[in-house]
């Protein structure tokens, strides 16, 4: 019998818990081994989560899991990045192996943590910390072993997928959907997390580490988050044949590593754009096999809790093959990072002006875009006020980040401009 002990009973811990005791026989079937929840900390023991748990179960004390000699997995389900940490850490040093769903911990202090690992000989199971429900992190570092990755291409934030579907399908303003999203217990404890595209980020470094070989953290990184985004824009997007998305990008471009999490112009077509409310989903591009996407659930008690056990399940395997311990070892992260700068990106766009509508005004900002190498693609201007600000909207052609934001600075200067320009980076085929 494989015992597991869970640190904290909240959304995931419950999924967790349930799973473990509904499915015990099940699990046993599949896996040939009887994994037993032994124990359970959490400052709340009084709260009825609705699950039959035997007598004594529940403890507050969660350092009363580390020291029980009989349990061979700790699972740590509090979150943040402090507590959790130390007890990630006193847990590996007393040689239990660990499962985690925290992918803040992951991408700030995952160097420390997968050394502690190895050294101690445990493995770290963090299939949860990535999406949820989707297997994601099998996917890359074993389903396709075989392929050097271009690209990844993820909507991998639930809430903000929520917020930005319900502003597309009612035109409905940001700080109104997001209430809504707290209220359904979607968000971050920590909402900023989810909007400022830093959630995202975290969930990248980790895919992008198992995908290119090095350790990136969330720092490696560049987030812009969707809360400036307004139903103007979404309108447009539309208009132009696109969805807005918070895509969160990991690619392979001449040799450099970019990673970016910021809100995209995807083409209506593609199968990513019909992701819609807390969906995931996750386009991964390999070079043997081709496009390849994932979608399910990225949240929640259950879809997250399955993810936990499946990590329960192969770590409980591995103990009984004597196997647990090995492949801690296994995967080579200490190449380079080699990073793309974020202004050498290159990417077309989508710009939204608010000009005066007076005769030579688009020629005046063409002619700043030309002088900084941004070929235009389409122009539409929508209604006709001889003194006040129109929107004026320029689809541009691939151009490089650098170059755009020195002309969108130009731009912001013109009297004839009033108002700050939006811009949104677009994804697609570039058109002939
Ligand atoms: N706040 C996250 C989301 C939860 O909205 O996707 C899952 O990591």
């Amino acid at each position: 019998m494989i015992n597991v002990g869970i640190v904290g009973f909240g959304t995931v811990g419950t999924g967790t818990a349930r799973i473990l005791v509904n499915n015990r026989g099940l699990l046993r079937e599949r896996t040939g081994v009887d994994i037993n929840l032994r124990r359970i900390a959490d400052l709340d023991t009084r709260r009825d989560r609705g699950i039959k748990l035997p007598k004594g179960t529940l403890t507050k004390d969660a350092g009363s899991l580390i020291n029980d000699p009989e349990i061979d997995i700790i699972v740590e389900l509090v979150g943040g990045t402090t507590f959790a940490k130390d007890l990630m850490l006193r847990a590996i040093a007393a040689g239990k192996h660990v499962v985690t769903a925290n992918k803040a911990l992951l991408a700030t202090h995952g160097n420390e943590i997968f050394s502690a690992a190895r050294k101690a000989g445990v493995e770290v199971g963090f299939e949860a910390s990535v999406a949820g429900g989707i297997p994601i992190i099998k996917v890359v570092r074993e389903g396709l072993v075989a392929n050097r990755i271009r690209a990844i291409y993820g909507i991998i934030n639930g809430t903000t997928n929520y917020i930005l579907t319900k502003m597309t399908d009612e035109g409905a303003e940001f700080s109104e959907v997001l209430k809504e999203a707290q209220r359904l217990g979607y968000a971050e404890a920590d909402p900023t997390y989810d909007i400022e595209g830093i959630d995202s980020a975290h969930k990248l470094a980790i895919l992008a580490s198992l995908a290119y070989g090095a350790r990136y953290s969330v720092k490696d990184v560049y987030a812009e988050g969707i809360s400036w985004i307004s139903p103007m824009d979404i309108d447009f997007a539309r208009e132009l044949g696109y969805k807005l998305k918070l895509l969160a990008i990991a690619k392979e471009v001449g040799g450099k590593i970019e990673l970016r999490v910021h809100p995209t112009m995807v083409p209506e077509e593609y199968l990513i754009s019909k992701v819609d409310g807390v969906y995931n989903a996750i386009y991964v591009e390999g070079d043997a096999v081709g496009s390849t996407l994932y979608y399910g659930r990225g949240a929640g008690d259950m879809p997250t809790g399955s993810a936990v056990v499946s990590d329960i399940a192969e770590i409980a395997r591995g103990i009984s093959d004597k196997t647990a311990g090995r492949a801690a070892g296994r995967q080579s992260l200490s190449g380079k990072k080699n990073l793309m700068k974020m202004d050498d990106v290159m990417s077309m766009y989508y710009f939204r002006f608010s000009a005066l509508d007076k005769p030579g005004v688009l020629s005046k900002i063409s002619g700043i875009l030309g002088k900084h190498h941004i070929s235009i693609v389409s122009v539409i201007q929508k209604g006709r006020h001889a003194s006040k600000a129109v929107p004026l909207v320029v689809l541009t052609h691939r151009a490089r980040e650098k170059d755009v934001t020195r002309a969108v600075r130009e731009i912001n200067r013109l009297p004839v401009v009033v108002g700050k320009t939006v811009f949104i980076r677009v994804e697609g085929k570039e058109e002939d």
